[in-house]
């Protein structure tokens, strides 16, 4: 089934998933050509929940004793440039020959629900991270964010509260939304070795329990010594909002990837910013359907609406 949408002209279910025609080559040869290494970090999100925070904060770990904050090269290159996507970018560009030359551990990332993971994510000791945000706060960043690559041209405009509408219907690219989170908050509880499951919110509560979970997970604990010489706190500043916003690569910069503008990543950068867009009634409506999706996993059912 296709249906028609405000983001991309039309979105095909494909696996229970909603996805724009473009995506699909490269997501089907993903699934079928993709060879995970055990040593491999896959960041899994759904797309404007934080993806290129959680790139900055892996990478700057698993290279922090070749680099610094003077040197690295998230200086002069975008985090979606240095942690590629496997779907949207790799595959989606016939790139996969350029997967062999990368350094160990390959840091990767993806848009596709857990059930659809090619079989040696699944198979493999790879590790998978996934961040998940407040769909009203996701809804807000992708308000701002797809009227900046769709096609202006051959769409028509569409009102907040028709988006907000096909939102509560599932519908959005990568979406439902719900199902997305669920997956990877279900497979997080049975393998937690193999899958961290982290909250935009909590990134932003605290920012430094959060870095040692995820160097913890990873493999790359952070060691007494590096506790003293504050190097967590370095990490947690040079993968700030304010910090990243700032680089000149960030202000003036496009992705080698696909020439989209670096600085169309960074918003605001904040929780809760919903509540200037959407009306109390929209928030509880969402909640409801939030609530009948998810109401069995408390855990996960966290935002606040
Ligand atoms: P807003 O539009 O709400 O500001 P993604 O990387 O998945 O596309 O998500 C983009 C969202 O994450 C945007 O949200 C962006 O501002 C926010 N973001 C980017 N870098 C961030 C950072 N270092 N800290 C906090 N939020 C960040």
């Amino acid at each position: 089934p296709r249906v028609k949408s405000w983001d991309f002209p039309y979105l095909y279910q494909y696996q229970g998933f909603w996805y724009a025609t473009k995506y699909l080559h490269g997501i089907i040869s993903f699934q079928k050509h993709f060879q995970a290494k055990d040593t491999d970090i896959i960041l899994a999100t759904f797309p404007k929940s934080g993806t290129i925070w959680l790139k900055t904060l892996t990478f700057n770990i698993v290279n922090r004793s070749r680099y610094t904050s003077e040197n690295t090269p998230l200086l002069t290159k975008s985090p979606h440039d240095l942690v590629p996507f496997l779907d949207i970018h790799i595959y989606g560009r016939n790139q996969s020959s350029t997967l062999e030359d990368l350094p160990t551990p390959r840091t990767l990332a993806t848009h596709l629900p857990y059930s659809s993971l090619p079989p040696s994510i699944i198979s493999s000791n790879c590790r998978i991270v996934y961040l998940c945000r407040n769909p009203l706060d996701q809804f807000i960043s992708y308000w701002h964010f797809a009227p900046k690559i769709r096609n202006q041209a051959i769409m028509e405009p569409i009102s907040i509260d028709e988006a907000f509408e096909m939102l509560c219907q599932g519908v959005q690219c990568f979406g439902p939304i719900w199902d997305h989170m669920l997956g990877y908050w279900k497979a997080s509880l049975e393998k937690p070795d193999k899958i961290l499951f982290l909250k935009y919110e909590d990134l932003q509560e605290d920012i430094i329990s959060c870095l040692k979970k995820l160097a913890d997970f990873l493999g790359y604990p952070f060691t007494d010594e590096e506790e003293i010489r504050g190097v967590i706190e370095e990490i947690s500043k040079f993968s700030s909002f304010d910090n990243m916003k700032n680089l000149e690569l960030n202000q003036f910069g496009t992705l080698a990837s696909s020439g989209i503008e670096n600085k169309m990543f960074f918003r605001k950068g904040k929780v809760g910013d919903w509540t200037n867009y959407l009306s109390p009634s929209m928030s509880k409506r969402l909640e409801k359907v939030m609530a009948e999706k998810l109401g069995q996993s408390p855990g996960l059912m966290t935002f606040k609406f």
